[in-house]
């Protein structure tokens, strides 16, 4: 059986060409750690992690690069971004779409007043909500870029600017946009861009950077503490950044690895959105026609990315994603995805949904066939009900 892989949101598979051998390059033939050193292998590490902040920086729309720093993933990056800024007594608007990861390191914080502004059925936000929920305690904005669950874009740039007329900061969540549409910090008046290195950019899993605005990296704490390699005679964390949040040895293969895909992925990011787009519309396409499905959120291409859930009312959801991976091969992820909330704003909590996100490496092959399998899989259930 072909397999057919629908989990680019969760992680993008395959990865770009040379991310595996660039890994395998710095394990096999560098070794060295940056700033711990002056020998060649650590001088490599060194000018690849080096390269590799100048080229998100770029990508990204971040001009400081000494304020953007590596993480282990997005996760990473939104628990470093609140836990070293925002404190007891704060007010935080989130949008009714977000993930776990912007939810539950907000909710461990002591003290922190957290609301949620509603979005609309189909996961978009209305900017004017959000601006009248703002309250003198008001200190952070944080909105994820796209849907995980549907795919909706929200208005980033829109709430930037109104975050920045009211002296706010502004967060945002691109876990779902970066590698595949344009994401500009600077654009966006965002304080703090969060990126995971493994889903859009196609790079491996465990590195990631959050590329901060050097004004508001000064203000916040760093969330671990530990050797940087620089001012050693300190046993205090140093002040200078990135130093400040890059506490022990940094995730080398990772970054070797990240630094081939983003090579790979920046001259071709256009091209490989417009074909997951052209998928994605195929893929909606077949799906308005098939019977006792909804897609939620949106049910065109305009305004998301390539991440389409659809609930089966008449079936249970897990079902279908089992019957999908055993009888067709083909890999989509069913549930909540982590976006409780996200789900009861679109309808479909507590059943979730079966989430469908297409990246590089799909074909259109794919598509007839996952349009195929449900067809037998919902069709069988109609022919059951009815017989
Ligand atoms: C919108 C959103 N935010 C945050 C995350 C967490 O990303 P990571 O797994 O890289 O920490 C995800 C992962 O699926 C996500 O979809």
């Amino acid at each position: 059986m072909r397999s057919i892989y629908l989990d680019h949101a969760a992680t993008s598979f395959p990865k770009a060409p040379g991310v595996a051998e660039a890994m395998t390059r710095y394990l096999t033939n560098v070794g060295g750690n940056p700033g711990r050193g002056s020998y060649a292998a650590a001088t490599d590490a060194e000018i690849a992690s080096f390269t590799l902040r100048e080229k998100l920086c770029a990508l990204f729309g971040s001009p400081d690069a000494e304020s953007s720093v590596f993480t282990p993933g997005a996760t990473w990056g939104l628990n470093l971004v609140f836990k070293g800024y925002l404190k007891s007594g704060d007010h935080v608007l989130v949008s009714s779409m977000e993930h776990n990861a912007v939810m539950r390191p907000l909710n461990q914080i002591p003290g922190l007043y957290i609301e949620k502004v509603p979005c609309d059925s189909e996961g978009s936000l209305v900017v004017g909500d959000l601006s009248t929920r703002i309250r003198p305690q008001t200190r952070l904005v944080c909105l994820t870029h796209a849907s995980n669950v549907c795919g909706t874009l929200l208005p980033v740039e829109a709430v930037g600017a109104l975050c920045r007329e009211r002296g706010i900061a502004f967060v945002v969540d691109a876990s779902q946009t970066a590698g595949h549409v344009s994401v500009d910090r600077e654009k966006w008046n965002a304080d703090a861009i969060v990126v995971p290195g493994h889903k859009g950019l196609l790079g491996p899993q465990g590195i990631g950077a959050v590329l901060m605005l050097h004004a508001f990296a000064q203000l916040v704490e760093p969330l671990v503490a530990g050797g940087t390699g620089s001012r050693s005679n300190m046993e205090t964390q140093p002040s200078e950044l990135p130093d400040k949040f890059e506490a022990g040895t940094q995730n080398l293969p990772g970054i070797y690895g990240l630094l081939a895909a983003v090579a790979y992925v920046t001259p071709r990011m256009e091209a490989l959105q417009a074909e997951a787009m052209r998928l994605c519309g195929a893929l909606l396409d077949g799906a308005s026609r098939l019977p006792n499905t909804r897609i939620l959120g949106k049910q065109g291409v305009e305004g998301r990315v390539s991440v389409v859930a659809l609930d089966f009312p008449e079936l249970d959801n897990a079902m279908v994603a089992d019957r999908l991976a055993r009888e067709f091969g083909i890999a989509t992820r069913c549930g909540l995805h982590c976006a409780p909330s996200a789900h009861r704003t679109l309808g479909s909590f507590p059943q979730g949904a079966v989430r469908f996100s297409l990246g590089m490496g799909n074909t259109d092959e794919d598509i007839v066939q996952t349009l195929s399998a449900l067809e037998t899989i919902v069709t069988q259930r109609h022919t059951f009900a009815q017989g």
